[in-house]
């Protein structure tokens, strides 16, 4: 059975959370029946130098204004949404994503690996967990990461042993190298991967940043079912198998039992 998957690539406007809010309603608005990946901090841009230049553009979670705006978008359309936001929590900051279903918040993962000025500005998460999906007749868990993740191959194999069928992962490249690894990601652990990076360029007092675009959603055999280019903007949609997921690599070698001595390393029990 057939699963809509898909990315938002585009520009977010430095510091303007509520434009974005209005482009990314426009371009939601388009989109039916379909599990779509926004990128890292999608409302307020990335470049911080410090915490009280990002505190008064930051949301709580789940009573924020964003987490609203989609919730409405994916009642209204049917959308399973996951979407990079930046979370104030108490007097802490956290690079966070939400997960939203057409029945409302379903969860938050914060970012563990942050990256370069991300330090300065952020708390690190401390929580890998995969979320329990119904949607469009389908039932999966889904695995959440966030950019700089990516380069720690333990985070997506933490979410594979958690029964990851799918990795959505917002994103904010700025290096090359992150489209070139997730056909990998996908292959180790055999699952769907969805790269949802920004365009684009910002400039703070101190520094300025260009993101390379190239959003990629890569397939348990290595292959790029989509790749855009560093300039394409806007919405972008295939279709996935899930029962395609196959864990046998020979017919000696099932990903499961190859990787059950790490279920007992890392006392994961449950999965
Ligand atoms: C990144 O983690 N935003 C590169």
């Amino acid at each position: 059975m057939k699963l809509k998957v898909g990315v938002l690539q585009f520009n977010p406007v430095y510091k303007n959370p509520e434009r974005n809010y209005q482009v990314i309603e426009n371009y939601l608005s388009e989109a039916r029946d379909c599990l779509i990946v926004l990128p890292e901090l999608c409302t307020t841009g990335y470049l911080f130098e410090d915490k009280s230049e990002l505190f008064d553009l930051a949301e709580t979670i789940p009573n924020g204004k964003f987490v609203e705006i989609l919730s409405n978008l994916s009642k209204r359309n049917n959308l399973l949404i996951v979407a990079g936001i930046a979370e104030k929590y108490n007097e802490e900051l956290y690079n966070s994503a939400v997960v939203i279903s057409p029945s409302g918040f379903v969860g938050k993962y914060r970012k563990i690996n942050l990256f370069y000025k991300e330090k300065f500005v952020f708390s690190p998460g401390n929580l890998i967990e995969t979320f329990d999906i119904e949607f469009c007749g389908q039932s999966f868990k889904l695995g959440v990461m966030i950019c700089f993740d990516w380069f720690f191959p333990e985070v997506s194999r933490v979410l594979r042993l958690k029964g990851a069928k799918i990795i959505a992962h917002p994103a904010n490249l700025v290096l090359p190298y992150c489209p070139l690894a997730m056909p990998i990601r996908a292959l180790e652990n055999k699952l769907y991967t969805i790269t949802a990076n920004r365009i684009g360029h910002e400039q703070s007092d101190k520094d300025q940043l260009t993101f390379i675009g190239q959003s990629v959603i890569c397939s348990p055999k290595a292959e790029y079912l989509l790749k855009l280019s560093d300039k394409q903007e806007g919405l972008f949609t295939i279709d996935i198998d899930l029962e395609k997921i196959d864990n046998q690599i020979t017919k000696f070698n099932n990903l499961d039992d190859d990787l059950s001595f790490l279920r007992e390393v890392l006392c994961m029990s449950s999965m």
